[in-house]
């Protein structure tokens, strides 16, 4: 069967949604600018070599996980949709498609993703690979767009690589009631979070020696030179990766290495930073088991499963909406 992939956004929301997040992300104090906007061509790229980093465990420590688990996985929720909150293009969703068809449950796979160029390469790649199942993409945010989610109960959606982490604690709560609310009793979420640690590991997998996440880091200034005609001197930031004890959380930051203005052309906005002014770039939310388990459950979740990597640096669990 061809892959579909249906679009639910005017073509204009993505230019819209970023204007309205540098307006008001870089007018605040301090400053900040939401974690989406690395990921055009270059970011996705960047994400990728990150993911191959020596310092950064968390890719890898899932793959072990989900190789160790994706039978228990399949036989236990006996899924007929795999549902992905991403594009689907990876090793991790190839193992859960994998098991699905090998206990004889799969019969959908959907893809949700803001990138309609991903999900095109990721659901093409898809259906030649799962050729008996039906694939769906559907271009979308996964904070607003959930409703959106089709595919034959009971479905199991898949939310991985700890991205959960990038939501503030009161939008993960809004996200979990929502993503509950658009299931059934009886359906499944599989959750990938990566877990709070010593610092010094935290740190390097956010700052590795290479270099490769301050250029992914810095990869949104360009972003918004691109789309936004803006004039950043993407050389003049450098990347600050620290790890909040109290809020459990890693942020990155671009630091202004001098006083600066930038003028943003498309938005007749001036903006300007002090020497050593920081603009918060992401924060990464580290889970301890207590923790998500209550999020989970004020959610409409209870956990049935909770599995580690050997190390004890990664969390999958399997639950089921109430
Ligand atoms: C894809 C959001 C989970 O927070 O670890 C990697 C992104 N940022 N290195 C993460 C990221 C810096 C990643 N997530």
């Amino acid at each position: 069967m061809s892959p579909t992939v249906e679009i639910h956004l005017p073509a204009d929301h993505a230019a819209r949604a970023l204007a309205a997040d540098v307006r008001s992300g870089l007018a605040a104090s301090p400053k900040s600018l939401p974690p989406k906007w690395f990921y055009d061509a270059r970011g996705s790229e960047l994400f990728d070599a990150i993911t191959r980093l020596p310092e950064y465990y968390p890719t890898r420590a899932e793959a072990e996980i989900l190789r160790a688990h994706a039978a228990d996985i399949a036989a236990t929720t006996g899924a007929h949709t795999l549902v992905e909150l991403g594009s689907g293009s990876s090793e991790k969703t190839r193992l859960l498609l994998t098991a699905l068809r090998d206990a004889g449950s799969l019969r959908s796979i959907v893809a949700l993703d803001v990138s309609e160029s991903a999900l095109r390469e990721a659901t093409a790649a898809l259906s030649q690979e799962y050729p008996l199942a039906e694939v769906r993409g559907v271009v979308g945010d996964f904070t607003e767009h959930l409703a959106l989610v089709p595919g034959e109960p009971p479905r199991m959606v898949a939310f991985l690589g700890s991205t959960i982490g990038n939501l503030l604690p009161d939008e993960r709560a809004k996200f979990l009631g929502a993503l509950r609310g658009t299931l059934l009793p009886g359906e499944w979420l599989l959750l990938g979070t990566d877990l709070v640690k010593d610092r010094d590991t935290l740190v390097r997998a956010y700052d590795d020696g290479a270099g490769v996440t301050a250029d992914f880091n810095r990869n949104v200034l360009r972003v918004l030179n691109r789309e936004l005609r803006a004039d950043f001197d993407v050389e003049a930031f450098e990347h600050v990766a620290v790890w909040d004890a109290e809020q459990e959380w890693i942020e990155m930051r671009l630091r202004s290495v001098r006083a600066q203005r930038v003028e943003i052309a498309e938005l007749g906005m001036t903006v300007d930073f002090a020497e050593g002014e920081e603009l918060r770039t992401e924060t990464s939310a580290k889970f301890r088991r207590d923790g998500i388990t209550e999020e989970l459950a004020t959610a409409g979740f209870t956990v049935h499963r909770w599995w580690t990597d050997a190390e004890n640096r990664f969390a999958l669990s399997l639950s089921r909406a109430e």
